[in-house]
């Protein structure tokens, strides 16, 4: 008889779903703040487990367990979880994407209200018997530029508000098309320092990634607009609490509304003690209404896993047969390196994307490689996408993704094509495999070439004049950075050139800007791989795990 464990408070409505599926012969337990030997003891005796942000799922929890067959997170965010250690267990990991996005969004508002009115503060004060009606001036939102970082479901729900604020809305997504952002009355911009300057509201909606963290540190303190209020609902880290500090007590800041900390729980801040900060406890999904809902949609999809095995919302899982992943493998390798590569040499929003198969692969079933170039693409900038939801998640931002596939061979028995369009811009690349398993990168923007897709890239523009290899060789013996390969494509002599490098270590600044000043060099860009044979954390498991297995 399958069951579960809760192992952190969930809604009275969750609970009630729980006791109903006791007729269909499944039992519960609720036993909540678990951490080490318990915790794990616990999940080795369940077949599933069902959490918030609480309890810490860890490597360790899971170590050694033969039984738990999935964790679900009532939430969104799913740090809290060692996924990796989850899939290389066999262990899927859903959760409940859309259920607290309104009431995360209402509540990044009410921090933006409060801080514009001193709501707090003035109640205090009040409280203290004093009726200071000049202390507490505020400032309206009407006419104000909002800053929003992170345009997916909660950054896109809080524009919705601002522009029925009468605001002005800055947008930075890497993610959002042009065409959407104007339909939310967003102005999209090109980096999020370029916005700082100008925003009178910063809000960020974004995972916390290595991109996002400290977003705004002391070295973006002197490009803040003066007296600009920040507010971060999202997680903890992406502003310096630090330079938070230093912003307000130099007057830069004029006000700073935290619902998350660096360190959670947060007891103790140097903020707590300033003027003009408002803070809550991660409170942005506590509504009787978004904990509802997650807690039945998890539970739903828990006690739906344990009696059909029907996997949804999964960011660890793909629900798909192991023998036609058998067959594609390597080529769902080659697409999602193809994926990341193009992210990173563009940077900015795609505004659509293809993928074009060609010989003995395009008789094969593509639908997975198709999804983990997708995956590849999203990867840098949205939380938990794999194969399961990466072409859902480029929809959601209005960006299409077109396939196409023919068989007869080009010049390899099997080469993978693909290309994102952004703007006026154009990045093409091509890939195919050496053996079964060795990614190799056959042509760039239009060039043929043959460089690994692994490991640290240099990419750079030129044109096909004599002596640049050597110079740029030349730049990174002098610096100490070891090159294992180089290889260059050009449409005619003398014409445009691209090279890329494989190196051993990553340049530096000065190696780069010494690249670029070699006369011919138009571009040079480093793009950062996964090593080889490293698999996507989505794909790692596969093959190794004894339960239904995740991909
Ligand atoms: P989402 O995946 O729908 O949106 C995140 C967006 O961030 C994506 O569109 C992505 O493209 C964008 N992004 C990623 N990296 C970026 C970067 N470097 N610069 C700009 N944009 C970037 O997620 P969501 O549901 O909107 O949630 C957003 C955040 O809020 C998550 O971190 C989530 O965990 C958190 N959250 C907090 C609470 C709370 O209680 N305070 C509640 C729910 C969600
Ligand atoms: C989430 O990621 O869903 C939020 O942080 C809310 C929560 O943890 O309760």
């Amino acid at each position: 008889m399958p069951s579960i464990i809760v192992l952190d408070s969930l809604s009275p409505d969750g609970i009630a779903l729980l006791d109903a599926a006791a007729s269909s012969g499944i039992t519960y337990e609720v036993r909540t703040g678990l951490s080490g030997d318990p915790l794990r003891d616990a999940l080795a005796s369940h077949d599933g487990a069902i959490c918030r942000s609480g309890v810490k799922i860890n490597a360790a929890a899971l170590a050694g367990n033969h039984r738990l067959r999935a964790i679900v997170r009532a939430g969104v965010g799913t740090d809290n979880i060692d996924k990796e250690a989850a899939t290389r267990q066999g262990i899927v990991v859903m959760n409940t994407p859309a259920g607290n996005t309104v009431s995360t969004a209402e509540h990044a508002f009410a921090l933006i209200l409060g801080l514009s009115r001193n709501i707090a503060a003035a109640d205090a004060s009040l409280r203290s018997h004093k009726w200071d009606r000049n202390r507490f001036m505020g400032v309206q939102l009407a006419g104000k530029t909002l800053g929003i970082v992170g345009l997916g479901r909660i950054g896109q729900t809080v524009a919705k508000r601002a522009a029925a604020f009468d605001m002005k809305i800055l947008g930075y997504d890497p993610f959002l098309t042009q065409e959407r952002a104007a339909e939310l009355g967003i102005e999209l911009v090109d980096t999020v320092r370029g916005m700082l300057p100008h925003v009178d509201y910063l809000t960020v909606h974004t995972p916390l990634t290595d991109e996002t963290r400290h977003l705004v540190g002391m070295a973006e303190l002197p490009l803040l607009k003066r007296g600009v209020r920040l507010v971060n609902c999202a997680r903890g880290g992406i502003y310096d609490e630090a330079a938070l500090v230093e912003g307000l007590k130099q007057g830069i800041i004029g006000g700073i509304a935290l619902d998350v900390f660096e360190v959670e729980p947060c007891t103790e801040s140097p903020l707590f003690g300033m003027p003009g900060v408002l803070v809550t406890p991660h409170l942005g999904a506590s509504t009787e209404e978004a904990q509802s809902q997650v807690a039945v949609e998890g539970v739903g999809l828990l006690i739906d896993f344990l009696s059909s095995g029907a996997i949804r919302h999964s960011v660890n899982a793909a629900a798909i047969d192991p023998t036609q992943l058998e067959s594609v493998r390597g080529f769902v390798d080659l697409a999602w390196r193809l994926g990341l590569l193009l992210a990173q040499l563009d940077g900015t929003a795609p505004r659509s994307c293809s993928i074009a198969y060609r010989g003995e692969v395009a008789g094969r079933n593509t639908r997975l490689v198709t999804a983990a170039f997708a995956a590849g693409l999203l990867e840098s900038a949205i939380e938990d996408v794999n194969i399961v939801n990466a072409e859902m998640l480029l929809r959601e931002r209005g960006i299409d993704l077109v396939e196409q596939s023919r068989t007869d061979p080009g010049a390899f028995s099997s080469v993978v094509a693909v290309d994102i369009v952004s703007g006026s811009q154009v990045h093409r690349a091509a890939g195919t495999l050496f053996g079964h398993s060795m990614p190799r990168l056959v042509q760039l923007q239009g060039h043929r070439l043959e460089a690994y897709l692994d490991g640290i890239l240099l990419v750079f523009t030129h044109q096909d004049v004599p002596g640049i290899i050597g110079r740029v060789g030349t730049i990174f013996g002098q610096l100490g950075v070891n090159i294992a390969q180089m290889t260059v494509g050009r449409t005619a002599p003398g014409g445009d050139a691209i090279g890329v490098l494989n190196l051993d270590a990553t340049p530096s600044a000065k190696a780069l800007a010494a690249v670029m000043e070699c006369p011919g060099i138009r571009s040079a860009q480093v793009v950062t791989l996964p090593a080889a044979g490293q698999l996507p954390g989505w794909l790692a498991g596969a093959g190794s795990a004894q339960r239904s297995r995740p991909v």
